[in-house]
C-alpha cells in the first residue's frame, strides 16, 4: 500500500437520492478519489432499522451504485460495495457493542428523533445503529469520512468506542475523523427552506430527486418557496431569505462560481426569471448524470459484477482489522 489516506463513506438505499445528496456529498466524494484510496458502501443494514419494503431496498441498492458511477465514481480507482455483502461488518458491530454504554447511545439525536418519527417500532437495531456504524469506518482503518453534520455526533461516538478500545488493547483502530464537505453546499428544501433537503419528505416537492424527469425538476424549482420581498441577496442566517439563499447556493454549486458571484449578476433581476435560469443550470448540471445513469441501471449483471468485486477487495481490508479484534478479546483464531 503506498501512503495515501483512506476515505470510507456510505449511503442508505432507503429513498431516491436528491440534488441535496449529489451536491452536499457525492460530488465531493468524485474529487476526493485523486488524492484517496476512497471505499463508498450502500447501506443496507442500516436501512431495516426502519421497516421498509423488500423490493424497493433491493432496487434502490442498485440505483444507489448506478448513480455513485454515473456521477463519476470510478469501480477501478474506488472500492464500491454493499453492507450485507461484507459480513464483517456485522462481526464487528457485535464486538462494538459490548464496548459501548447504553448512555452514550442515549444521548445520540438521530436516535431520539428517529424514535419519535417511528414510535411503533423502536427496536434495538436504531438504537445500536451507531455502533454498526462504527465497525463500519473502524474496520477498513479510515482516516477521513465525509459525512453531512447532521451525522457528526455519529463520527464521534465512533472515535469514543475506537479509543476505549485502543485504551485497552493497544493500536488496534486508526481514530477517524469527520469531513465536512468543503463546498459547504447544504441544500435545503425547496417548499420549507429552513429544513434540509430530504429524500424521504413526504411532500415530493420540497426535494429534487435524481430520479425526477427534466420537467419535473424544473416545475420544482419554479415552484420553490421564496418571500415577497422581491429581492434578489444572500443573507446568511436570516429566517425570510431562506428560500433565496438555498435558491443562490444551488445555482452557486451547480455552475461552480460562487454565490456572492450569484447574487451580484442577479441583483435587480425579478425572482420568475433567476428560477427560470436556476431550473435550467439544474437540468444541464443532472441531464448528463442522468443519460449515464438510465444506460447503466439497464445492466444488472455489469452492476452485479461491480458489487461481487467490491465486497471481495472490501472484505480483503476489513478481514485484518476484524481478525485482529477477534484475536485481542480473546476468541480463539
Ligand atoms: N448514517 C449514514 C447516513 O444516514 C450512513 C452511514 C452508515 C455511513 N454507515 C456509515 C456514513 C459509515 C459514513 C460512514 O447518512
Amino acid at each position: 500500500m503506498d501512503d495515501k489516506k483512506i476515505i470510507f463513506s456510505g449511503t442508505q438505499p432507503s429513498g431516491n437520492l436528491t440534488l441535496g445528496n449529489y451536491l452536499g456529498a457525492i460530488k465531493n466524494w468524485v474529487e476526493l478519489q485523486k488524492d484517496y484510496h476512497c471505499i463508498y458502501a450502500m447501506m443496507d443494514l442500516h436501512t431495516i432499522t426502519v421497516r421498509q419494503t423488500p423490493a424497493d431496498v433491493r432496487r434502490r441498492t442498485l440505483e444507489v451504485l448506478a448513480l455513485y458511477i454515473a456521477c463519476g465514481i470510478d469501480p477501478d480507482e474506488s472500492i464500491m460495495f454493499v453492507q450485507s455483502h461484507n459480513p464483517a461488518h456485522a462481526e464487528l458491530a457485535w464486538v462494538l457493542n459490548c464496548y459501548t454504554y447504553m448512555g452514550e447511545l442515549q444521548r445520540m439525536t438521530q436516535f431520539k428523533d428517529k424514535s419519535a418519527r417511528h414510535s411503533d417500532n423502536i427496536n434495538a437495531g436504531l438504537f445500536t445503529y451507531p455502533v454498526l456504524m462504527a465497525a463500519d469506518i473502524l474496520l477498513y482503518q479510515a482516516d477521513y469520512v465525509p459525512v453531512g453534520k447532521d451525522q457528526m455526533q455519529h463520527i464521534e461516538i465512533c472515535r469514543d468506542i475506537a479509543q476505549r478500545f485502543n485504551a485497552i488493547y493497544g493500536d488496534v483502530f486508526k481514530i477517524p475523523e469527520g469531513l465536512l464537505s468543503k463546498s459547504g453546499a447544504k441544500i435545503m428544501s425547496l417548499q420549507e427552506p429552513m429544513k434540509k433537503m430530504s429524500k424521504s419528505d413526504e411532500n415530493p416537492k420540497a426535494y429534487i430527486s435524481m430520479m425526477d424527469d427534466m420537467n419535473t425538476i424544473a416545475k420544482k424549482i419554479k415552484s420553490a418557496v421564496t418571500d415577497s420581498e422581491g429581492v434578489i441577496e444572500y443573507r446568511e442566517g436570516d429566517e425570510a431569505k431562506a428560500g433565496i439563499n438555498n435558491l443562490l447556493s444551488i445555482m452557486s454549486a451547480v455552475s461552480g462560481r460562487s454565490i456572492e458571484a450569484v447574487a451580484s449578476e442577479y441583483s435587480g433581476k425579478g425572482y420568475g426569471d433567476f428560477k427560470a435560469d436556476v431550473a435550467q443550470a439544474v437540468v444541464e448540471c443532472i441531464r448528463p448524470i442522468r443519460a449515464e445513469y438510465d444506460r447503466l441501471i439497464n445492466d444488472k449483471a455489469y452492476l452485479m459484477d461491480i458489487c461481487k468485486k467490491g465486497a471481495e477487495s472490501a472484505g480483503k481490508i476489513s478481514e485484518r482489522t476484524l481478525k485482529k479484534v477477534y484475536k485481542k478479546v480473546g476468541f480463539l483464531v
